[in-house]
């Protein structure tokens, strides 16, 4: 097999023949990388492209982000999904602002301080942005390092992290430059070694991988286990007054923190219409069901019912707010509740 250090350049010299135009590649800077690499996280490259810019506009540096409202944060976020990451980027910039003085770390040590930065988006902003010696490992770089050690371990046992995370580490030591290997890893990963069948004819490193000889490239890594997905109802109740829209926000704690939905109720089982009209809260005077869809999250299927509510004149809601359309715009709301706004207008 080739050494750790002709892999390593191999990688690096076709990271810069192959790599994708990304609009956090186009200028570097230890701020832009944090916030990427947070977005990436578990999101998908394209969703990410749509929504780097204009949050890089609205909050250019630290300060920008620290002093801005959580709700106008969380709103800028949408359609990334899972929210919690954009609360810690929020108070990452606070501490940076507090700790850093307004300028985001490059060292791995400092980068772990801040809430929601762990090894990897550390080793991601320290090499990248940084170019310090450090590894990376996330799913892609795992299964491109596994293949090349026919390591067929399951992918999620500590013994199978640890390992990668050591070979990462020695690709790195031996390589020139750490921002064009670990990002050629991922790269790599991304678009070459992908899960399903892998394009070896075009990979860099495809003479010293192991998987590859023995025609295992396809078999490994074994395939996750699925994660058991809880199954929930949530019915959620469409109603407007005078072109105003009744919206709640959520609470602080669960899937959706603090973002804004129509009037939710929320159960193991299905509801009936009647059912749901009493239990939301609202004096309602008639309830209609309008259609439902499956929203699936990383550990809920959630099974989600649209009624359309109606409330009589001179009736207080008691809870929620009623909302603009333009109010609307502003508010942050989750992708599901989206849908459930497409199908109250189809
Ligand atoms: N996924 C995570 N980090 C990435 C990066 N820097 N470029 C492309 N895909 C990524």
């Amino acid at each position: 097999m080739a050494s750790p250090g002709q892999q390593s350049q191999r990688i690096e010299a076709w990271f810069l023949e192959n790599r994708r135009t990304l609009p956090w590649r186009t200028r570097r800077s230890a701020w832009r990388s944090l916030v990427s690499e947070l977005m990436l996280q578990q999101t998908q490259v394209a969703r990410v492209v749509e929504k780097f810019i204009p949050f890089m506009e609205r909050f250019p540096d630290p300060a920008s982000l620290a002093a801005a409202d959580e709700q106008e944060v969380l709103a800028m976020w949408q359609g990334l999904g899972y929210y919690r990451r954009a609360r810690n980027l929020k108070r990452s910039a606070e501490y940076i602002v507090q700790h850093f003085g307004g300028r985001t770390p490059l060292d791995v040590d400092d980068l772990l301080q801040l809430p929601g930065v762990g090894r990897y988006t550390a080793g991601a902003v320290a090499s990248i942005a940084g170019r310090r010696r450090v590894p990376i490992v996330d799913g892609n770089v795992q299964r491109v390092l596994a293949r090349l050690h026919a390591d067929d371990a399951d992918p999620s046992s500590r013994d199978a992290i640890d390992r990668a995370w050591q070979r990462a580490g020695a690709l790195v030591e031996a390589c020139d430059r750490p921002d064009h290997l670990n990002e050629g890893l991922m790269e790599l990963g991304a678009l070459v070694c992908t899960p399903g069948v892998p394009d070896c004819g075009t990979c860099p490193v495809a003479s010293g991988c192991s998987a590859k000889r023995s025609g295992r490239q396809g078999r490994i890594p074994p395939p996750k286990r699925a994660a058991i997905k809880i199954e929930v109802h949530h019915h959620a109740v469409v109603i407007k007054r005078k072109g105003r829209l009744l919206m709640e926000q959520r609470g602080d704690d669960g899937i959706w923190a603090g973002l804004w939905q129509v009037p939710t109720v929320e159960s193991k089982r299905k509801l009936v219409p009647s059912q749901v009209q009493r239990r939301c809260g609202i004096e309602l005077a008639g309830i209609d069901r309008l259609g439902s869809f499956t929203h699936v999250l990383s550990h809920r299927r959630i099974h989600v019912h649209v009624f359309r509510g109606s409330i009589a004149a001179g009736v207080r809601a008691g809870v929620g707010t009623w909302c603009t359309s333009s109010q609307m715009e502003r508010l942050p709301v989750s992708n599901a509740v989206v849908r459930i706004l497409e199908v109250a207008r189809t």
